[in-house]
This record gives structure tokens, sequence and C-alpha cells, in this order.
């Protein structure tokens, strides 16, 4: 009945109660006692990425938190906007427990290759995403290695750092039993960091400090959400938090969002930073190669975070 449709085209059937396969343990579920109401991540303003207020603002923020908003960025809000447009175009085109989503997963190699297989209702709107996030990426990513005391950024830790990049469009189609399932289930990312574009609809959660509550990353028009990944966990030797986070499903709206997972390239090998151990930090990951560790992430769908253990 639904051959090819995903979640979309269930939620547009006019179901009256969600079928059983999406139904999540209770334990998965967002239960909203759960939710910190007065807590919320910080909010940067990116328009002196060089000031030293800003800066010390990322790092803390990548420490304590793991998660942020960016705004007065340099990615023109008419490009984020494209990319919304062209997500929701992508769906309308087509006509895991199961998450309430659908999305499409695009893997960045080249503009030739983009231009070959990617959907071309999307393609252009995505590559402009990508190439004028390229800037922020690197300011975020220079100030960060600089709160570590890693003040070179050469050729071999730039592409260590981001040297592959995905992009995904997410459709969240509205649900009817939200409270039965998720749109994403609790987990970290294998990025270095992400940067997240969501639309107005909200419905993400992350995992607050005190580990028992989720504090919602409300929208905000032109905001990008950043997040610490795994990768980067690692490589700074625990300092930035890689933090879990989950999407709720919504009983009354659809949602999208666009993530671009910036990651180390498969075939590196990624550890604590050799700058931080020979300033005399005792490593607490081992060296582990990255598609070894997204091969392990991906073995078992979203079950929170439990991967930074594979490199313990
Ligand atoms: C994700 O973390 O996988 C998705 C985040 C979102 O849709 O807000
Ligand atoms: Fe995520």
């Amino acid at each position: 009945i639904n051959q090819g449709n995903g979640v979309k085209g269930l939620s547009e059937m006019g179901l009256k109660a969600l079928p059983k396969q999406y139904i999540q343990p209770l334990e998965e579920r967002m239960c909203m006692t759960n939710v910190q109401a007065q807590e919320s991540i910080p909010i940067i303003d990116m328009s002196n990425p060089n000031d030293l207020e800003v800066e010390k603002s990322i790092c803390e923020a990548a420490s304590k938190w793991g998660f942020f908003q960016i705004v007065n960025h340099d990615v023109p809000v008419e490009v984020l906007e494209n990319v919304k447009d062209a997500t929701y175009k992508f769906f309308g085109l087509a006509a895991e427990a199961l998450e309430w989503k659908d999305y499409l997963s695009l893997f960045y190699v080249s503009e030739e290759e983009a231009f070959a297989l990617w959907p071309s209702v999307c393609r252009e709107q995505v590559l402009d995403y990508m190439r004028k996030s390229e800037v922020v990426i690197k300011q975020l990513l220079k100030v960060l290695m600089k709160g570590l005391n890693v003040n070179e950024i050469d050729e071999t830790k730039e592409s260590l750092l981001m040297g592959s990049m995905r992009t995904n469009l997410n459709y969240y189609p509205k649900c009817p039993n939200p409270e039965l399932t998720v749109g994403v289930g609790r987990h970290s990312d294998v990025s270095t960091l992400t940067i997240l574009l969501q639309d107005e609809i909200g419905g993400l959660f992350v995992r607050g400090n005190d580990g028992d509550n989720w504090i919602h990353v409300p929208p905000i028009k032109g905001s990008l959400v950043i997040n610490v990944g795994d990768a980067l966990q690692i490589m700074s030797n625990g300092k930035y938090k890689s933090v879990e986070h989950r999407v709720v499903a919504n009983g009354s709206n659809n949602r999208i969002s666009v993530p671009i997972f910036v990651n180390p390239r498969p075939s590196d090998m990624i550890g604590p930073l050799p700058e931080l151990i020979e300033n005399g930090e005792k490593p607490i990951y081992k060296q582990v190669l990255y598609s070894d560790y997204v091969k392990h992430f991906f073995r078992k769908a979203h079950d929170g975070k439990k991967t930074v253990a594979f490199a313990e």
C-alpha cells in the first residue's frame, strides 16, 4: 500500500492510527515531563567571528553543551530559504523500530557527480547551501582548534576535519499518534560538526548537561544549529562534547530539516590530535579508522550514544 511513498505517503492516506511498526518502546518516546523549559542552548552572533569574546563563547558552548545556534553568519538567508523550498519540492515529487521520517542523503564527491546523480529539483540549492556554508564551517573549526591550542590548520588537518561532506534532506510528515513514535530516536552524530537548517516547526531536543532532561532547540529564522559530533569529541580528546539529541513526531504539522554533516574521510585515522598529546594530555581515545567507526555506528539503528566507547 505504500510502495515508494515513504512515511509521507502513509501520512497522506489519512490514517486514524499509527501503523504498529512505528510504535517505539516506551523508554524511547519523548516524555514531556523531562523537558526543561527554562534552559536553552547558546545563541552566538557571528558578525565578528574573530572577536575574542565570540571565540570564547564558541569553545565554551562546544565544551559545555556540544550544541549552539549561530546567527548573523555569512550564509545568506535566501540560500537557506531556497534549500528548504527544494526539500519540499523533492518530497513533493516522490509519490528501521521505524522512525516517522523520510530522507534523502546526498554525499558530496564533486560538482560533476552532483550534476549527474542528484535530483535536479534540489541540486543547485543544496550545492549553493554547501558552498556558502563552507566559510562559516572553516571559521568555526579554526576557533574550536584555537580553543585546543591548535593554531595551525594545514591541508592535512583541514582534510581530517572536513574532508568529506554529506547533506540530508529530512521530511517528518505529520503523524496520527506522535506520542507513540519518534521522528529521530536518540543518537549522537558521527561527524566532526553538523550544521543544521530547520524550518519554523520545532521538535529537536538536546540532552541537557545534567543528563536527565531534554532541551528544545527553538527555531530562529536565518539561524543554523551547530553541533559537535563524535569525531570532534575524539579529536579534542573529550574537550568538545558530542551530545545526544532526538526529534519528536508532530501531530499537526509536517517538518523539514537539512543537516550538513562535516566529516573526516572514510580512510582517515582519527584519534586525539597529536598537538594535545604533545602538550602532555593523556589520550582518552585510541586511533580508529573513521570508516570502521562509522560502520560500527550504523550496525545498529539509533540506540542512543554508545558509539564513542568504540574508540576508548
Ligand atoms: C538529526 O539529528 O538526525 C535530525 C535533526 C533534526 O531534524 O532537527
Ligand atoms: Fe543528529
